[in-house]
């Protein structure tokens, strides 16, 4: 039988954890263990006001149910990151996982999107995810061990009517999450990206009732787990989550057009003649439909289109730092 993954000696602070997806994350983490640290503002929707009670409560449900210690933070992860971090150290000695999943909403047409209402959304979302992740970074490094969450939106990824601001900073989140991943791996901190789709306060008055009904945020909490348990070797990886429903999203590049090696073939008319073979995602003889996940992964379609070998002199060399 499989091992029960457990987060005995684990310190997970979860951004905005006062409702929603981030209270039953640190329910689900208590469980198995863990102590958490309870992060959240406590504001409305969009972001006004601030209350202590959001916190207060999942932390007295925390200790109700589990009888496992966790501390309440209210910063906002715009204005305290350092403050969430000193929290989890104070309390607990150490900190090991962070859920970056505090938010918020401003929904407008971008036609009459203010400036306040895109700066704040990706100030909450973006810059709140940096903060902290930032806070966390030294430690995760000196302990050789960390797992961090970011969480992405199907708005981030697909984009979506009225969501310009919070598109933008959900996918900035994932080329956060990708270079972390990269800078994170020889230390053991592991980085990925969630896209969940979930019943909260931010989608009951978007999704119809009949669906919300099969979207518990129950659902989505097993894979965060997964992912930040310490047995666990997912890094740089995109996840959608809903109703149950896991799946991984990934990078496509088409098979494409090689237009070298004769440079008169380089003009818009050739394109135009070319381009049901540019967007082609079937693979040709000589390119196939690839999935990229490093900036090295252009050496082999640069040599191809200067016709030379992969591994020779002049393909573009990625520096590592
Ligand atoms: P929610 O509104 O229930 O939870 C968000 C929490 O973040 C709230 O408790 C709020 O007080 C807190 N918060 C807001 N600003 C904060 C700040 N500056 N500092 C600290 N805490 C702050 O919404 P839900 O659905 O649980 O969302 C959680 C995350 O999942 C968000 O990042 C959201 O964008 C994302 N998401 C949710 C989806 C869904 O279907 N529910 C879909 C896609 C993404």
């Amino acid at each position: 039988m499989t091992e029960k993954l457990s987060f005995k000696n684990k310190v997970v602070v979860i951004t905005g954890a006062g409702g929603g997806l981030g209270r039953v994350y640190a329910l689900e983490f208590a469980k198995r263990g863990a102590n958490v640290v309870i992060n959240d503002l406590g504001g409305s929707l969009g972001g006004e006001g601030h209350n202590s009670r959001a916190a207060d409560v999942v932390v007295a449900e925390i200790q109700e149910k589990y009888k496992v210690k966790a501390a309440a933070n209210y910063d906002s992860v715009t204005d305290n990151a350092a403050g969430i971090v000193k929290t989890a150290l104070d309390n607990f000695g150490r900190l090991d996982i962070i859920i970056n999943n505090a938010g918020i909403l401003r929904d407008s047409s971008f036609v009459k999107m203010q400036d306040s209402a895109f700066d704040s959304v990706v100030d909450v979302h973006l810059n709140g995810a940096y903060k902290l992740t930032k806070a966390a970074w030294s430690i995760f490094r000196r302990q050789n061990f960390g797992r961090v969450i970011n969480t992405c939106s199907p708005a981030g990824l697909y984009g979506n009517f009225g969501q310009a601001n919070y598109s933008a900073a959900k996918l900035g989140l994932v080329g956060f999450t990708e270079t972390l991943a990269k800078e994170g791996f020889k230390n053991n901190i592991y980085v990925n990206c969630i896209v969940p789709l979930a019943r909260s306060r931010m989608t009951e008055r978007i999704i119809p009732p009949h669906i919300l009904k099969t979207l518990a945020p129950e659902k989505i909490a097993p894979m965060v787990l997964y992912l930040c348990h310490e047995s666990t070797k997912v890094t740089n990886s995109i996840f959608e989550l809903a109703a149950g429903y896991y799946s991984q999203i990934r990078w496509e590049r088409s098979s494409g057009q090689i237009f070298n090696p004769d440079p008169e073939t380089f003009t818009s008319e050739a394109i135009l003649n070319k381009w049901s073979s540019i967007v082609d995602y079937q693979d040709k003889p000589f390119n196939k439909v690839s999935h990229p996940v490093q900036l090295s992964d252009y050496n082999s379609l640069i040599s191809k289109a200067r016709q030379l070998p992969a591994n020779s002199q002049g393909s573009l060399e990625i520096k590592s730092l």
